[in-house]
C-alpha cells in the first residue's frame, strides 16, 4: 500500500480503475498513477471521550432505532439489483427537472449539441451522486467519533450502529459510481467545510447538530427527490435503502439532542452559540446544492456565472425549500430556534415550516417494514 498526502481534494473528473480504457469517458484520468496508491488528507481532532458505567438503556425511544437499525441492515453487494441492464450514455439518467432546469433558456446551455447536453447530464449526476458519495465518508467519520464522545450507553450504541449503516452507504454509492457511471467528481467545497467544522470542533453536540440534525436533513431532502426522479431503477432502489436509515439516524439525533438541552446541563449562552451554528450551517448546506464542477470541467462555464445562474431558477427555489422543510421543525424541537436567532431564519423566508411534523414523529410501523428485495430473498 502506497500512501500520497494532500492538503485539499485534487481537483478534476476521475474515473474508476476498473472502467474499461475503450469505455473510459473521455477527459476524465485516473485518481492515482498505480493500483493500490492512496489519497489521504489528515485532520487533527480534540476528541473529549465519555465512559458510561450505568449500561441501563434509559431511552427506551432511542434503544428502539438501534435494534430496528441491526434488523434492518441490508448488504449492498446483495440485496440490490445490480443486474437491471444499465441505461445508454444516450439515455436521459434523471428528470431534467432535478438538475437542468435552472439551464434550460440559458443561452450558453441552448447553444449546447444535443449530444453535449446529454453528456452534461451524466457530468451533473455524477457531481451530486460523488458528493452523496463524500457526504457518506463524512458521516461515517463523525457516527465513529460519536462512539467515543456520546456520554449515555444508549447513544454509544446507537453511534456504533449508524457507524455501520454510514459504511454501507459508502459503498453502495462508490459502487454505483463505478459500475453505473464510471467517473467521479471531488468533494463540494461547502460541503467540505461543513464536514471539516464538525469533524474537528471538541463539543460533540456541535456533532450531532451538524450531521443529524443539518447534514442528514438535507441529505434525506435530496435523496427523495433523486429516488423519485430517477430514471435508473438501481438508483431509486439504492436511494430508498438510505433514506430508511438516514430517517433513523435523523429521529436519533433529533430525540437525543432535545432530551439533552431540555436537561439543563447547557448555559442559555452556550445554547445560543449553538442555534448560531446550527444556523450557520444550514447555511453552508444551502450552498452545497450549487452544483458547479461538472458544468466547469465540460465547457469551462465561469462558475460564478454557473452559480448566480442556479440561485435564480424556480427549481432551486423548491429544492431549497425542501430542505427547510427537513430542517426546521426538528430545529424547533430540540429547542435552538431561540428569539435571537429567529430574525435570520425569517430572513430566509423558512419559519413558515417550524410547525411540520418533526423527526421524532417515528411512523414506526413503516419504519419496521422489510425491505421488498430482502424478503424476496428469503422466501
Ligand atoms: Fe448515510
Ligand atoms: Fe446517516
Amino acid at each position: 500500500m502506497e500512501l500520497k498526502f494532500v492538503e485539499n481534494p485534487s481537483p478534476g473528473c476521475f474515473r474508476f480503475r476498473g472502467v474499461p480504457e475503450d469505455q473510459a469517458e473521455p477527459g476524465t484520468t485516473l485518481m492515482t498513477s498505480k493500483n493500490a496508491e492512496h489519497i489521504a488528507e489528515l485532520f487533527s481532532t480534540p476528541l473529549t471521550g465519555a465512559y458510561n458505567w450505568d449500561y441501563e438503556v434509559a431511552n427506551q425511544k432511542l434503544w428502539k432505532l438501534y435494534e430496528l437499525g441491526k434488523k434492518l441492515n441490508w448488504d449492498a453487494q446483495t440485496d440490490i439489483d445490480w443486474a437491471t441492464p444499465k441505461l445508454s450514455r444516450n439515455q436521459t439518467p434523471i428528470d431534467d427537472m432535478m438538475f437542468l432546469g435552472p439551464f434550460l433558456g440559458w443561452e450558453p446551455f441552448e447553444a449546447l449539441s444535443e449530444d453535449d447536453k446529454m453528456r452534461f447530464r451524466w457530468h451533473v449526476l455524477a457531481e451530486a451522486l460523488s458528493n452523496f458519495l463524500h457526504g457518506e465518508q463524512g458521516a461515517l467519520l463523525v457516527a465513529s467519533q460519536l462512539v467515543t464522545c456520546a456520554p449515555t450507553e444508549e447513544a454509544k450504541l446507537y453511534a456504533a450502529s449508524q457507524t455501520f449503516d454510514e459504511g454501507r452507504h459508502v459503498e453502495v454509492y462508490r459502487k454505483y459510481l463505478e459500475d453505473r457511471i464510471g467517473f467521479m467528481y471531488p468533494c463540494n467545497k461547502y460541503l467540505k467545510a461543513l464536514l471539516d467544522k464538525v469533524l474537528t470542533d471538541p463539543r460533540w453536540d456541535l456533532k450531532f447538530i451538524g450531521m443529524q440534525i443539518v447534514i442528514e436533513s438535507l441529505a434525506l431532502a435530496a435523496f427523495d427527490l433523486m429516488r423519485q426522479l430517477s430514471h435508473d431503477p438501481v438508483l431509486a432502489q439504492v436511494t430508498e435503502y438510505v433514506i430508511r436509515d438516514e430517517g433513523r439516524h435523523v429521529g436519533f439525533g433529533v430525540t437525543f439532542l432535545e432530551e439533552y438541552y431540555k436537561s439543563g446541563v447547557v448555559s442559555e449562552q452556550e445554547l445560543e452559540d449553538r442555534a448560531m451554528f446550527t444556523f450557520e450551517a444550514a447555511q453552508l448546506m444551502r450552498e452545497r446544492l450549487i452544483i458547479t464542477q461538472a458544468a466547469e470541467n465540460l465547457f469551462g462555464w465561469d462558475p460564478a456565472a454557473v452559480r448566480e445562474r442556479m440561485m435564480t431558477g424556480a427549481v432551486m427555489d423548491l429544492f431549497r425549500d425542501l430542505l427547510f422543510t427537513r430542517l426546521m421543525p426538528n430545529v424547533k424541537k430540540i429547542g435552538l430556534l431561540t428569539e435571537k436567532i429567529r430574525p435570520l431564519y425569517e430572513q430566509l423566508g423558512v419559519l413558515k415550516f417550524e410547525e411540520l411534523p418533526d423527526a421524532t414523529n417515528i411512523d414506526w410501523v413503516a419504519a419496521s417494514k422489510p425491505f421488498a428485495r430482502s424478503q424476496e430473498q428469503a422466501a
